[in-house]
C-alpha cells in the first residue's frame, strides 16, 4: 500500500505537472486533432474551449467542438463563443481557401459521429479567459489560440490587467519561411493582422509555433489507416477526415507530398512540454498595411528592449512530436466508440 507521504508528494508532483489548458479553436481539421491531443494527454486538464472564426464561420465551429466533445465523452467540458468576425470589421465570410482545405463543414466534410444536444455557454469567450487568467497562475494555465487572434486581443482591451496572467501557445505567423496565404501572411495572422499586433504589441508571454516548424510535421496514410484500425467510429472519423485533407494538400503543392502539415496540434503539444522545440527570442509585430500586409517580423522600435516578450519556435523535434501524437491519439479513439 502507498505510504501517505509518497501519496502526497504524487499529488503534489501530478499537480505541478498538469496543465490547465484553454484551446481557442476555429475548427477545423487540424484543430480537431489539436482537441483531439490535449483530451488525449494526461497532463492536460482542458477547462474550456473559446471559439473563433476562421476555418469556418464562429457557429459552424462552436457545433463542430459540442459534437466532438460529445464523440469523446466529455460534455462536461464547457464551450464558449467568441467574437465573429475581425476587430475592425461587423462580419465575416470563410474565404474559398479555408472551405477548400478543411471541407465545408470544417471537417473535410465527413460528420461527425456525435450530436450534442448541449448549447454552447451563456458566458463569452472573452470573459471566460479574462476570469480564468485571474483565477489561476500564469504558470498553470496555458491558452492556445490555434486561429485568428481576436478573442485574446479583445480579453486584453477589456481587461488589461490579465496581460501577464497567461502563457500563451500560439499557432500562426511565420519568421523564417514565406506564407502559405501568400509569401507574406500565414492563413491566422491572415484573418486579423491588426488584433495580432496588438496581442504581440503588449508584455504577454509568447510563445509562436509558426509554419517555421508546423510544416516539419507531418501526418501520414499510414498514420490515418492506424486510426482506422483502431476500429471505433471515432477512428474511422478521424482517418477519413485527415485523409481529405491530406488529399487536398497533395492536389495543392507537390511540397506536401506524402501527408499534411500538424498545424494546431504542434501548438498543443508545445504547451505541453516546450522542449519539443527551440525558440528564439523577439519583440514582434505584424504589417497592417501595404503590399506585406500580415507579415510577422521583428519590430524596429524594439530592438533595444528587453526582456524579449515573444518566443518563436524555429526548431522542432518532429519525430519525437509526431510519434507521441500518433500514441496519444491511438489511445484516445480506442478508448470511445
Ligand atoms: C492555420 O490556418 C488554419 O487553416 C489551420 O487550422 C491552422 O490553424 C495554418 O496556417
Ligand atoms: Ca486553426
Amino acid at each position: 500500500m502507498e505510504d501517505v507521504s509518497d501519496f502526497s508528494a504524487r499529488k503534489l508532483m501530478e499537480r505541478d505537472i498538469m496543465k490547465k489548458i484553454i484551446l481557442d479553436l476555429d475548427t477545423g481539421i487540424d484543430d480537431t486533432l489539436a482537441l483531439s491531443y490535449i483530451l488525449g494527454s494526461e497532463d492536460a486538464e482542458l477547462i474550456g474551449i473559446t471559439g473563433t472564426y476562421g476555418n469556418v464561420l464562429l457557429e459552424t465551429g462552436i457545433r463542430n467542438d459540442l459534437n466532438l466533445l460529445e464523440m469523446y465523452g466529455r460534455p462536461d467540458i464547457p464551450v464558449f463563443k467568441g467574437v465573429p468576425h475581425p476587430s475592425d470589421a461587423d462580419s465575416f465570410e470563410v474565404p474559398d481557401s479555408s472551405g477548400i482545405f478543411h471541407g465545408r463543414n470544417g471537417t473535410g466534410n465527413v460528420e461527425v459521429p456525435a450530436t450534442a444536444t448541449r448549447q454552447a455557454s451563456d458566458k463569452s469567450a472573452v470573459d471566460f479567459i479574462i476570469e480564468s487568467a485571474r483565477k489561476y497562475s500564469k504558470e498553470e494555465l496555458v491558452y492556445v489560440p490555434t486561429g485568428p487572434s481576436t478573442n485574446i486581443d479583445a480579453a486584453f482591451v477589456k481587461a488589461p490587467d490579465i496581460v501577464d496572467k497567461l502563457t500563451i501557445v500560439m499557432m500562426g505567423g511565420a519568421l523564417t519561411q514565406p506564407g502559405n496565404c501568400n509569401p507574406y501572411m500565414e492563413a491566422n495572422i491572415s484573418m486579423d493582422p491588426k488584433a495580432s499586433n496588438r496581442m504581440f504589441s503588449t508584455s504577454a508571454d509568447i510563445t509562436m509555433i509558426g509554419l517555421d516548424v508546423t510544416m516539419q510535421a507531418l501526418m501520414t496514410k499510414k498514420d490515418t489507416q492506424a486510426l482506422r484500425d483502431v476500429g471505433t467510429k471515432a477512428g474511422a472519423f478521424l482517418a477519413d477526415m485527415t485523409d481529405y485533407y491530406i488529399d487536398i494538400s497533395e492536389e495543392t503543392d507537390p511540397a506536401f507530398q506524402g501527408g499534411c502539415n500538424l498545424h494546431d496540434p504542434l501548438a498543443a503539444a508545445v504547451a505541453l512540454d516546450p522542449t519539443l522545440v527551440t525558440t528564439f527570442p523577439i519583440d514582434l509585430m505584424v504589417e497592417t498595411e501595404g503590399p506585406s500586409i500580415g507579415r510577422t517580423i521583428g519590430d524596429p522600435t524594439r530592438l533595444l528592449s528587453q526582456p524579449k516578450n515573444t518566443k518563436v519556435a524555429l526548431g522542432v523535434d518532429a519525430e519525437r512530436f509526431t510519434s507521441q501524437f500518433m500514441e496519444r491519439l491511438l489511445k484516445l479513439a480506442a478508448t470511445v466508440d
